[in-house]
């Protein structure tokens, strides 16, 4: 099980910058508001909680039928349609394509450098893409699907899609070709799809059991039920953020995973926090870091810079290998090193760096992993989600929209001649007037 430990954001041990017991428990009211929301699904698009007990099945003869017939996997999306799948990827079959078959790739922008990269490395022919978006409509999925389609030569049987059941572009030209297709259920929104077919196809692909991914996120779901904040990790995570963020002006706050595997989830992290909770003004900036790397990078803004942040450090019980340090250069400066393991001195760095912050009073709290596994990963995602959408709940903002994303592509579709989007087109060039005038 997933420890959180905390100890180092309340006043009891780092002094006056930490959060009191009085101030969590001076936010019970709001506490039992938001569990009451969650637990009567006030928002439909709670229902990523129900991708817990889906069935697997056709997801996995689908995995098993690319497995067979393809060399490579191609994933095309964006955001929440890429993110998720990227964790898993690197998570759970670091260096993959190095390893093993089929190799993936995930194309989540519309550089055409990358795509061209990619499409000079796999043979088309011999290529399963996986179009993943949930509206099926966003231009830069589709305008890389559309690529891939002609490639292809609109083999069918090369595609699967994984869209909505039934709304969206993507799902009416699926049925009309042909292609396989997989369901993001209705009211399951993007970044909170990680779990559905967006992220277990990848999973199966790759060899990771999704049923696995879907054990360890129900039995963080079962560990969440729990209403008392003190007992709840996923609400007592989404609250102390929120307070650091309203109550003490730490705006910002800093995931650093101490494993290479976890960047991509504190990237996908960061997306799910901003997306869901920027909004009338509020919400705190996530970044992704990684230890121990960005101590060399990083820290010493997060020691002496303004007080504006809390880091989130996870750290790992057993990376699942080790590697000894030899016992040379015994008589030089170097040689304390010897006889001490890699995971001995990534875990030392960790606590460190920990204390560093906590005697200084600067706020923190660990996550502790026992290990990255599929199981693992599943409550970490779990408990993010429902961090999240209860934090939504503190803030009084629906977490689960994105009015400002849904502008920007509003712009774009007027730029690109859409129908219906003339408007928009006049719009951008109107802008550009004003943007003549300082230019250097
Ligand atoms: O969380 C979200 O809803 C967004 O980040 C979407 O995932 C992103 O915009 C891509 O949308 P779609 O899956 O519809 O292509």
């Amino acid at each position: 099980m997933l420890e959180l430990n905390f100890s180092n954001m309340m006043s009891e041990v780092i002094g006056e910058k930490g959060i009191s017991e009085k101030q969590v428990e001076a936010l019970k009211d709001k506490v039992a508001k938001a569990h009451d929301g969650i637990s009567t699904r006030k928002w439909n698009e709670l229902a990523f909680i129900d991708l817990i007990k889906q069935d697997t099945s056709e997801i996995k003869k689908i995995a098993d039928d690319i497995k067979r017939e393809s060399e490579s996997f191609l994933l095309l999306g964006i955001g929440g349609s890429a993110l998720g799948p990227k964790t898993i990827l690197e998570a759970l079959s670091p260096m993959h394509n190095l390893k093993k078959t089929p190799k993936v790739f995930i194309y989540d922008n519309v550089d055409p450098t990358t795509l061209d990269n990619i499409m000079s490395v796999i043979d088309l022919e011999k290529t399963t893409v996986n179009v993943v978006t949930k509206s099926g409509s966003t231009a830069e999925t589709m305008a890389s699907f559309m690529i891939l389609y002609e490639k292809l030569k609109g083999h069918a049987e090369r595609f699967v899609a994984t869209t909505d059941p039934e709304k969206g572009p993507l799902r009416k030209i699926a049925s009309e070709k042909g292609f396989r297709t997989l369901s993001i259920p209705p009211a399951v929104g993007g970044r909170y799809s990680v779990l559905s077919p967006v992220g277990l196809l990848l999973a199966e692909v790759i060899g990771v059991s999704a049923d696995e991914l879907l054990q360890g996120a129900k039995e963080m779901h079962d560990r969440c039920l729990e209403p008392e904040l003190w007992k709840n990790p996923a609400y007592m995570f989404g609250t102390l953020l929120y307070l650091m963020d309203v109550e003490e002006k730490r705006n910002i706050n800093v995931m650093v995973p101490y494993s290479d595997r976890l960047k991509p989830l504190s990237e996908w992290f960061c997306q799910l926090w901003a997306e869901s909770l920027g909004k009338l003004g509020m919400g705190s900036t996530p970044y992704p870091s990684l230890g121990t790397t960005d101590q060399h990078s990083q820290l010493q803004l997060w020691m002496e810079g303004p007080e504006d942040k809390v880091i989130v450090f996870i750290k790992i019980d057993d990376y699942g290998v080790d590697i000894k340090i030899p016992e040379v250069f015994k008589d030089t400066p170097i040689g304390y090193l010897g006889g001490h393991s890699l995971s001995e001195l990534i875990n030392a760095e960790e606590e460190s760096t920990e204390l560093c912050l906590a005697k200084t009073g600067r706020p923190n709290m660990t996550l502790k992993v026992p290990v990255i596994d599929a199981y693992h990963l599943g409550q970490l995602f779990y408990l993010f989600e429902l961090a999240t959408a209860f934090a939504g709940f503190l803030y009084g903002v629906n977490p689960f929209n994105q009015p400002s994303v849904e502008e920007g592509k509003n712009f774009t579709y007027g730029m690109m001649g859409r129908e219906g989007f003339e408007s928009k087109k006049a719009e951008v060039e109107q802008a550009r007037q004003k943007k003549v005038c300082w230019r250097l």
